[in-house]
């Protein structure tokens, strides 16, 4: 058994950040499941929004944030992270990110930071390195990371489940002591124990079959909370990005909205401009709104993509401002300053989660859940663009200090090493890749940007049948983390179902043909689903 002070299960952002705070305080494991650098947060092209410009105010931030929201943020959330989203960039750039910066006009050649714009937000407050932010803030946390001595990171180590005090027979408040890990290389189930442990597994964009999301994404870190007793809310509000490239061998690339921030148009292949029919802010609107437009757009006409147009900027700015999309879209032959780029939507980020407040803290002693993984009430029925690297920031550093100030005392519980199954057949590998591609695609087809009733609760049934297949998989055959994930998928998707079944209207990402209208009874409502242990 591995004994740590604090056990981060992740290696994005959201796990970096509280690792470095909590380290000279005790020892730290960090697991993470393939290279210490894959994660969604080394993808993150547009930014972090941060209110650093005279022209902005914390007011006009969180009034952008809760109209994104539409309804459902919990404003005094909103209101912290919004307000300590400055303070956590400045230490930020004293670890070493270096955001890009812009010469203030008439001064001299002075710089200051360059500040992009992203649908929903009425100024322009969105920091970034040029068009690869994410891989910037992992280089500069990731380097802090490495000169720590109380760091010990375990890179290819999957989380199977979280070990608590419940699940081994103690009676009393549920209490998390650490977790069951498989060392993906050694294929042993290592038990790691900790008195606190951090769930900073990211999001969950894998359960669909388009997405704008890596592999690491299948949602593991709420199928483990979930199975473990903690309260999860609001899985229905699954964003759907706008702008995913469309091309045939490209898989997964985002096209950042800051492309339309910076002038991009979308419209249709015949070169027709259409957001102007859907909202007055037309290519810039919040992102549900985009999203539906562009899939009705293309359910009308029958077209496989539509298309963001921004020849009409200077090659030397695009190339400047946007050197990864460039080279990116080069390499599948298409030239962005000469010709519109194909786009598709596709699911990007997970809006619900594990139930936590600001300090990251679970209904769970011990378990604490920050970054994609965790729904604070921040992002409400939809997140406003480059808020996500912003709070998990802030929830880091404040979960953290919490974890600090009420140090759990020690655990005198006796953990069992893990049981697993003995069969192996190669044979049925098959099927594990099938059910996962089966998941995905009904979880498309079905519970996509456009809902109904009927189709939510025909995935429901096959999700059930599913989890049966899975269960006997998992009970009888030695794990392997294509299983560990199927597992995980499936109970996400059914957390997804669940909660959209649950919510009896339309609102922000949650589309219903069946109640088209947004209900007042449920404008203050979350969907909450726990399972009875
Ligand atoms: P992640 O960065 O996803 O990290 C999760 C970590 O957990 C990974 O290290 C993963 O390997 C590990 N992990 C997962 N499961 C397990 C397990 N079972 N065991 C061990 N380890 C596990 N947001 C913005 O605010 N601005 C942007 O510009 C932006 N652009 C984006 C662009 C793209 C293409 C994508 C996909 C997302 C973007 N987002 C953006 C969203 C944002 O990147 C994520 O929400 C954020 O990075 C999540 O950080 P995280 O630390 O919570 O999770
Ligand atoms: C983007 O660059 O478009 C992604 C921003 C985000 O998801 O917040």
């Amino acid at each position: 058994m591995k004994q740590f002070d604090y056990l981060v299960l992740g290696s994005g952002i959201a796990g970096l950040c509280f690792a470095l705070k909590v380290a000279p305080r005790g020892r730290v494991a960090i697991v993470t499941k393939k290279d210490r650098a894959e994660s969604n947060t080394n993808y993150a092209q547009g930014g972090i929004a941060a209110v650093t410009s005279k022209e902005d105010s914390f007011e006009l931030h969180v009034r952008d944030t809760l109209a994104a929201g539409a309804g459902l943020c919990k404003e005094e959330v909103v209101r912290t992270i919004v307000s300590e989203g400055p303070a956590r960039i400045a230490e930020l750039i004293e670890l070493g990110m270096q955001f890009s910066e812009r010469e203030i006009p008439a001064s001299k050649g002075a710089r200051e930071l360059d500040l992009g714009r992203e649908g929903g937000h009425s100024k322009r407050r969105i920091l970034h390195a040029k068009d690869v932010t994410g891989r910037e803030v992992e280089r500069a946390l990731l380097n802090a990371a490495s000169q720590q001595p109380n760091i010990e990171m375990f890179e290819n180590h999957i989380a199977i489940d979280l070990i608590t005090s419940q699940k081994l027979g103690y009676v009393g408040a549920n209490r998390c002591l650490g977790a069951y890990v498989f060392d993906k290389k050694s294929r042993a189930v290592e038990t790691f124990a900790a008195g606190v442990t951090l769930l900073a597994t990211g999001g969950c964009g894998k359960v669909y079959l388009y997405t704008t999301n890596p592999d690491i994404a299948t949602g593991d870190g709420v199928a483990m909370a979930y199975r473990a007793g903690a309260a999860v809310a609001n899985m229905e509000f699954i964003q759907f990005h706008p702008t995913c490239l469309y091309h045939p061998k490209a898989k997964s690339f985002l096209i950042s909205e800051a492309v339309r921030g910076e002038g991009g148009v979308l419209e249709t292949q015949d070169g027709v401009e259409f957001m102007n029919a859907y909202h007055p802010l037309k290519s810039l609107a919040p992102r549900d709104v985009v999203a539906r437009a562009i899939d009705s757009e293309m359910k009308k006409s029958g077209a496989d993509c539509v298309v963001l147009d921004i020849t009409h900027k200077p090659a030397r700015f695009i190339i400047e401002r946007f050197p990864n999309i460039y080279q990116t879209c080069l390499s599948y032959g298409i030239d962005i300053t000469k010709e519109a780029i194909p786009v598709v939507p596709a699911a990007h980020y997970q809006c619900g989660g594990v139930v936590t407040n600001v300090d990251g803290e679970t209904e769970i002693t011990g378990l604490y859940a920050v970054g994609e993984v965790a729904c604070t009430g921040l992002h409400g029925a939809n997140r406003l663009a480059s808020n996500s690297l912003l709070e998990a920031l802030v929830c880091a550093h404040r979960g953290a200090e919490k974890v600090t100030a009420d140090k759990p005392s020690p655990a005198d519980f006796k953990i069992p090493d893990w049981q697993s199954g003995h069969a192996t057949n190669a044979d049925e590998l098959v099927v594990v890749s099938h059910n996962w591609d089966e998941i995905r695609r009904l979880m498309w087809d079905y519970v996509g940007i456009v809902r109904t009733n009927k189709r939510l609760q025909r995935a429901q049934k096959r999700l059930a049948n599913l989890q049966q297949e899975i269960h006997e998989y998992y009970w009888n055959f030695i794990v392997t983390s294509d299983l560990l994930e199927l597992r995980n998928i499936a109970t996400v998707g059914e957390l997804i179902v669940g909660c959209a079944l649950m919510r009896p209207e339309s609102r922000g990402l949650h589309y219903n043909l069946d109640y088209p209208a947004a209900n007042p009874e449920w404008s203050q409502r979350d969907s909450v689903l726990k399972k009875a242990l």
